[in-house]
């Protein structure tokens, strides 16, 4: 009766909130099963951010609750934003929950699901559900360590049997005090708090330890970490210090982040992509919005003018950078000639992968309460303005790149577990025919093929013949990409 299921919805914060919650409940006993329909335990890990997110976690969890009145003992549990957004309210729709924990309680999840199975063991009845929503001073804290990197389950596929984590993602702040007027994050998440410098760069040697190579700093604001907490020193913000410290870790080879505010991205960031070569040439720098005006009514404190000049001079320091962003359209009120400026500014950035939004209205937040509500249609159109430009530019990028040879990161088995999948310092995913013993490592690829999404190529394992290589051939595979990647710097 310990095999739990956890769904995660939303975010990459999400995904590292879900893998603490395996990981602290691993540590308990329980078991982290893979497949829904053999689980005694449903943990739905929920997001807020439209409506439609929303909407996708309450079906699930009523298809769910629906089910399972043949197995009175089976448990669901809702945990993260939509639990904390909506607290007991969800008992309306959903009254057979056992389970609801927010944001900040996700640490308490092993201490309820053993109450509830010591009390169903007991045979007494579950009468009402656990609602946990509090907020909890230090919780930034209470996440970390929890992460034991595992091998995962590889499958019968090319790579068989465990398939070592090579990549993680590592929490560095909590929450958010901007109130851009459209978002429901700081309702979510709540204030803005920094997980102490040193924890963060010991959980990144602690990973390095264990044979991760990608290391991406996550937060809402990645670009205000510790800014109550630290000072600048030499006009280095702490969230550079940060960075640095991480990349002075031996076995960390690449670091990203997700998510910057641009009005935090200064030039201290942009030069640290001159300076430290395992910052890789990608960077998601949410634009929003393209009209002063609406950037504006969001409460975003930047102009379009701004924005660009923070694209140029990335891409002065770093010319072959890859940028991706996350675009509102059909915020209340915006015009046909704002939304042009939005689509013009959308062009000139040259965007390799953006996320656009359909404007949603989430109740408690500024935006909710304008008026000039923009119909469906019209933020459809938009919407599929924007995603033409975008399959142009994914198109043209990564054909651009037929015939040259990329560093990638093999991480493991692709969908179909025949081939394998890694990704381009860029950010790019790329299919390939390698030996299980690469994973982890990083080895050159010749790009052969390409789709808007997708890069297909042949490993360069010098003096050997691609996949059978042997332990030797990962050597100069290894020294090859080193040269390659000076090359780039
Ligand atoms: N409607 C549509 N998109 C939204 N986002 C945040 N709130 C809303 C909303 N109410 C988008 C923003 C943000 C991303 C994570 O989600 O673009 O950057």
């Amino acid at each position: 009766m310990n095999r739990v299921y956890i769904k995660t919805y939303g975010c990459q914060m999400n995904e590292r909130d879900s893998e603490a919650v395996a990981a602290m409940l691993r540590a308990r006993g329980y078991r982290i099963v893979g497949d829904e329909n053999d689980c005694d335990i449903m943990l739905l890990n929920t997001c807020s951010v439209r409506d439609a997110a929303e909407q996708k976690a309450i079906g699930k969890a009523a298809h769910i609750t629906h089910q399972r009145k043949k197995n009175p003992d089976f448990v669901l549990g809702i945990l993260g934003c939509m639990a904390q957004n909506r607290g007991a309210a969800l008992l309306d729709q959903l009254p057979d929950v056992d389970l609801i924990v927010g944001t900040q309680k996700f640490h308490q999840v092993p201490d309820y699901l053993d109450n509830l199975r010591a009390a169903r063991d007991a045979g007494v009845p579950i009468g009402e559900t656990i609602i946990d929503i509090a907020e909890e001073a230090g919780s930034q804290n209470t996440i970390k360590d929890h992460l034991e990197p595992q091998a995962v389950e590889g499958g019968d596929g090319a790579a068989g049997g465990l398939v070592p984590q090579v990549n993680a993602f590592v929490s560095i702040q909590q929450g958010c005090n901007m109130d851009c007027a459209f978002c429901i994050v700081p309702k979510t998440r709540g204030d803005e708090r920094s997980r102490p410098m040193d924890d963060i760069v010991a959980e990144c040697r602690s990973l390095a330890a264990r044979g991760v190579k990608e290391i991406t700093l996550l937060g809402q604001i990645v670009t205000s970490y510790g800014r109550r907490d630290y000072t600048h020193t030499n006009g280095i913000s702490p969230f550079v210090q940060l960075i640095e410290r991480v990349h002075e870790i031996d076995g960390i080879e690449r670091i990203r982040f997700t998510s910057p505010h641009p009005r935090g991205f200064k030039e201290d960031l942009a030069a640290a992509y001159g300076r430290l070569p395992k910052l890789c040439e990608y960077v998601h720098l949410p634009m929003q919005s393209g009209s002063n005006r609406i950037l504006k009514a969001m409460n975003r404190p930047y102009s379009r003018e701004r924005y660009q000049e923070i694209v140029d001079s990335l891409r002065a320091v770093r010319p072959d950078m890859y940028f991706s962003t996350d675009i509102i359209v059909g915020f209340p009120g915006e015009t046909d000639e704002e939304f042009e400026q939005t689509r013009q500014l959308f062009e000139a950035c040259n965007y390799d992968m953006a996320y656009i939004f359909k404007y949603s209205i989430r109740s408690g937040t500024p935006a909710a309460d304008m008026g000039d509500q923009i119909p469906d249609e019209v933020k459809e159109h938009r919407n599929q303005v924007l995603l033409n430009i975008l399959r142009q530019n994914s198109e043209r990028r990564n054909a651009a790149l037929l015939g040259t040879v990329e560093e990638v990161l093999v991480e493991g088995p692709d969908k179909t577990g025949q081939r394998f999948t890694g990704r381009t310092r860029g950010n790019r995913v790329c299919i390939f025919d390698a030996n299980p013993r690469l994973i982890g490592q990083l080895v050159p690829l010749k790009i052969e093929r390409s789709s808007v999404s997708t890069l297909y190529g042949e490993l360069q394992l010098a003096g050997v013949d691609g996949p059978e290589s042997s332990a030797q051939s990962q050597t100069s595979a290894q020294s090859s990409v080193s040269s390659l990647s000076g090359a780039q710097l």
